[in-house]
């Protein structure tokens, strides 16, 4: 049945139609983004694995490709990445004549894990096979000698490969997890198509579910050159800091061979699985993001200057039914059958030291900012303005806009709510308590919620910093809440579906307080 289509968003990648979890093969090339993802070609719910494409020119604008690589009846694609070949070690472009633009041919190889079904040679047992394109990603061929890495295992799954050249020398370097044992595993290749094993990492840090979608890279530690770290990204299931899914990093050294994590404090502890409805375990900072809604997050490959990552916009508590998909006939602006999960905006991620620790920031990659919205209170940077006790109305945004919200709150602010209010009784509240050194965001009261048991929720996040000012970047979809604090070094992604027709945008305090900044844009 149709249904209506008012959560698409306007700014963040979603399918036209069906089912989509993990961003896969995020690579660079050409002058082309391409963005593959976990998708079900033939319903809005998991199932027929399959590998999803979209590409764009700036990571903002994605235009929805053919699948790149299908299902068969015993074998579904599960996650990986994807890397360009230059040097043709894998011999997949052997014998291959120019492109038609009489370009050289630079094969794409996709690293992805088969999980085999019954039927099929290995029953029940996830391997790493390859496929590989001669067209710029256009067209995939599944490599005839799969699967390339096999251990007998239920759960060895999400392999992210990249390019390693260092003081043990250069080759290609695979990172992928024994999910159930809490183990990343790191091997290494000179073709792509025989591996040996290098060493493994885990268990270690948050343990309360599966190891998933691993990923390795190393960034310069700012401010103090030539120094560099190594990251470790391991998403996890269920155990996220927000309860279900969610992505947690290791900070350390990589020596071509082994992993070691420099830091022995223990990952932000989380006891049961269940929303963080208070100061648990807001020590650390190893979360990529402290919300219910980001998860399998990986890096691009084939980006020299920076590191971009996507995550996928949802939790695997819910995800299956958000309500994108489901019947309400005849109304305007339908889809058949409708479509689940948007990805994240992209978020180039810097390494900083902070508390004696290196931590990670993100700062969102935006798309077109077209300008103040229309009435909006605005204040620029540097100026001050008080407001009162009480509610005070900033902004108001038609629905169908995605807009941004710029807020900086001086040293010594009361506790100060930014209310995304969307009717009556009805809104997300973003709340910031500098003496507490807390965010949290409560959806509870934020639209649609009891599409499942799990989904009202309130999430908490640390405020670092929080006795000097705080600054917030929100960013608000259709159905997405992404908010950035303190500069990025805390990032908070929920999902919302809001009934109401405009978002109406009030601060709120107990006592009057003064803002350093106040903006509100449109987007894209
Ligand atoms: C993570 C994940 C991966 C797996 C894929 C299957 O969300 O469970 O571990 O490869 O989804 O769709």
């Amino acid at each position: 049945a149709p249904v209506r289509d008012d959560y698409r968003p306007r700014v963040h990648f979603a399918p036209a139609r069906n089912w989509m979890n993990d961003p896969n093969g995020l690579v660079f090339h050409r002058g082309v983004y391409h963005l593959f993802y976990q998708h079900n070609p033939s319903a809005p719910v998991w199932g027929n694995m399959s590998w999803g494409h979209a590409t764009s020119p700036d990571l903002h604008t994605w235009t929805e490709q053919p699948v790149a690589i299908p299902c068969t009846e015993h074998e579904a694609i599960f996650s990986g990445s994807v890397v360009a070949d230059p040097g043709n070690t894998a011999g997949f472009a052997d014998g291959a004549a120019p492109g038609s633009d009489g370009e050289e041919v630079i094969p794409l190889v996709a690293v992805y894990t088969s999980a085999y079904s019954e039927g099929a040679d290995r029953p029940g047992t996830q391997a790493q096979s390859l496929a590989y394109s001669l067209d710029d990603g256009a067209t995939w061929t599944k490599h005839a000698g799969n699967p390339v890495l096999d251990r007998g295992s239920a759960n060895f799954r999400d392999p992210k490969v990249f390019r390693y050249a260092g003081p043990a020398g250069e080759y290609w370097v695979m990172a992928v997890v024994e999910a159930e044992e809490h183990r990343v595993l790191f091997y290494a290749s000179d073709n792509l198509t025989e591996w040996r094993y290098l060493s493994d990492f885990g268990p270690a840090g948050a343990m309360g579910g599966v190891w998933e979608c691993p990923d390795l890279f190393e960034l310069p530690v700012e401010g103090v050159p030539g120094e560099t770290r190594w990251v470790l990204i391991v998403s996890l299931n269920p155990g996220g800091v927000a309860g279900g899914s969610g992505t947690q990093y290791f900070v350390g050294e990589f020596d071509g061979v082994r992993f070691r994590a420099e830091d022995a404090a223990p990952a932000a502890p989380v006891a049961a699985d269940g929303p963080a409805q208070g100061a648990v375990g807001l020590r650390a900072l190893d979360w990529l993001d402290w919300g219910r809604d980001y998860y399998a997050a990986v890096s691009f490959s084939g980006v020299e200057d920076r590191r971009v990552m996507l995550g996928w916009m949802s939790n695997w508590d819910y995800a299956a039914a958000t309500p994108t998909a489901a019947a309400d006939s005849g109304a305007a602006g339908a889809v058949p059958g409708g479509w689940r999960s948007a990805m994240s905006l992209p978020r180039e991620v810097s390494l900083h030291r902070a508390g004696g620790r290196h931590v990670l920031a993100q700062r969102p990659l935006l798309p077109e900012d077209r300008g103040p919205v229309r009435g909006a209170a605005a204040l620029p940077a540097g100026a001050s303005r008080s407001l009162p006790a009480g509610r005070t109305r900033v902004a108001r945004v038609p629905r169908g806009e995605a807009f941004r919200v710029r807020l900086a709150l001086p040293a010594g602010s009361p506790a100060c709510t930014l209310r995304l209010v969307t009717g009556e009784d009805e809104g997300a509240l973003l709340r910031v308590d500098p003496d507490a050194g807390m965010l949290t965001l409560d959806r509870t009261g934020s639209g649609l919620t009891d599409f499942h048991g799990l989904f009202a929720s309130v999430e908490a996040a640390p405020l670092p910093g929080a006795e000097e000012g705080v600054r917030l970047d929100v960013i608000v979809d259709a159905c997405s809440i992404e908010a950035f604090a303190q500069d990025g070094l805390v990032a908070l992604t929920d999902l919302v579906f809001p009934r109401g027709t405009e978002t109406v945008l009030e601060l709120e305090a107990e006592a009057p307080f003064a803002l350093a900044e106040l903006e509100v844009t449109l987007l894209g």
